[in-house]
C-alpha cells in the first residue's frame, strides 16, 4: 500500500533491500533509523508525497541498490527550500532513479528546470516513465565516458538554451570548464544537490559554487556517512574525503552553513 509507511531504513545497513517490499520507506538516519519510532513519527506526521513520487519510490525499492534512494522527508525538505527561495533552476549530481530530481521539479513554477546527472543508463531508464507521467519531458541526453547529463523541462515549456556535450560538473575536467559555465550559466542556478561519488565531492562543491547565484543553496548529502566521519580510519577514503570537506566548509567564508542530522547528514551551504 502506497500510503502505508511501515519500515524505515538506514544507509549504513548492509542489507539487500529488494526484499523489503512495498511497505518499505523512506527515512534514513546516520545512526541507524530502521525502527526509530521518532523518525517514523516524523514521516507519519509530515510527509506529503506526490502520488508520482510514491510510485517512483516503490519502483525504486525493487532495485538492489535502493539503499541509495534519498529519504523522502529529506527530499521534501529540499523541495521546500526551493519553494522558499523561489527556485527555478536546479542541478542534481547523482540522480539514481530520479526521486529527488522529480521532487525538485515538482517544487518549481512552470518554467522550472532541473539538470540531473547520472552515469548509469539503467537508472535513468527507470526514471524516464515517471518523468513523462508528470509531463517532465526529457530534452537532451549527452553522454561522456564519465557520465550522462539529462536536462528535463517541466510542463512541456521548452528551454531554448541547449546544454553542450561537455560534462556538467566533472572535477576532472575543471581545466576545460564545463558546459553550463561555458554556456554562460555561471551564477544562475538556485539550488544544487550533490549526491554522487563521495571522493569527488570537493570538486562538485567548487563547481556548484560557481554555478549558483548569491543566495542560492548547495545541499550535500551523506556528510555524516553513518557516523564514520568521526575519527575516520586512514584507509577509509570516503570518510576521509567527507570529513575533509566538512572541515573545509566550516571555515569557508564564501558561504553560510548548516550541517543537519537529517537523513545521513545534510549540509546546507548558502552562497554569500
Ligand atoms: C546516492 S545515489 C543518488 C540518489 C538520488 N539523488 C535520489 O534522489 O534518490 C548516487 C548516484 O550517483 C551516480 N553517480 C556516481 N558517480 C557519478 C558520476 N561521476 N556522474 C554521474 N553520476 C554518478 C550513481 O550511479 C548513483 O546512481
Ligand atoms: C506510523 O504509521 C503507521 C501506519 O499507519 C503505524 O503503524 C505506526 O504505528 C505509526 N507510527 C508512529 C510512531 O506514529
Ligand atoms: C518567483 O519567480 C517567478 C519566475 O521567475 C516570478 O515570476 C515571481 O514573481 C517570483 N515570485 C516571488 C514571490 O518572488
Ligand atoms: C585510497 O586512496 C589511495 C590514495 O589515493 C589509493 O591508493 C587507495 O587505493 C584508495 N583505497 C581505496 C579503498 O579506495
Amino acid at each position: 500500500m502506497a500510503t502505508d509507511i511501515k519500515a524505515l531504513f538506514c544507509i549504513g545497513l548492509a542489507v539487500v533491500l529488494t526484499g523489503v517490499g512495498k511497505s518499505a520507506l523512506i527515512g534514513k538516519t546516520h545512526s541507524g533509523g530502521k525502527d526509530d519510532p521518532v523518525l517514523q513519527y516524523v514521516v507519519n506526521n509530515s510527509l506529503r508525497e506526490h502520488p508520482v513520487l510514491t510510485k517512483l519510490r516503490l519502483r525504486t525499492l525493487e532495485d538492489p541498490w535502493a539503499i541509495m534512494l534519498v529519504s523522502s522527508d529529506q527530499a521534501q525538505f529540499m523541495a521546500n527550500l526551493i519553494k522558499l527561495i523561489n527556485g527555478t533552476k536546479a542541478i542534481e549530481i547523482g540522480m539514481y532513479t530520479g526521486y529527488n530530481a522529480l521532487s525538485m521539479a515538482l517544487a518549481m513554477s512552470e518554467n522550472g528546470r532541473v539538470v540531473a546527472c547520472e552515469k548509469e543508463e539503467k537508472y535513468v531508464n527507470i526514471a524516464k516513465p515517471f518523468f513523462k507521467e508528470n509531463e517532465i519531458v526529457q530534452q537532451t541526453a549527452r553522454c561522456t565516458s564519465t557520465f550522462c547529463q539529462y536536462v528535463f523541462t517541466k510542463c512541456c515549456r521548452l528551454e531554448s538554451k541547449k546544454v553542450s556535450a561537455q560534462e556538467t560538473v566533472s572535477p576532472k575536467d575543471a581545466k576545460q570548464g564545463n558546459a553550463l559555465i561555458a554556456g554562460g550559466e555561471a551564477g544562475t542556478f538556485d539550488f544544487v544537490f550533490i549526491d554522487a561519488d563521495k571522493t569527488n565531492y570537493d570538486g562538485y562543491y567548487e563547481k556548484s559554487l560557481e554555478l549558483i547565484r548569491k543566495g542560492g543553496i548547495i545541499a550535500i548529502d551523506n556528510v555524516l556517512w553513518s557516523g564514520r566521519v568521526v575519527n575516520p580510519a586512514p584507509s577509509d577514503n570516503t570518510s576521509q574525503a567527507l570529513d575533509a570537506l566538512n572541515k573545509k566548509l566550516h571555515k569557508d567564508q564564501r558561504i553560510d552553513l548548516s550541517m543537519l542530522t537529517v537523513g545521513d547528514g545534510l549540509t546546507i551551504a548558502i552562497k554569500r
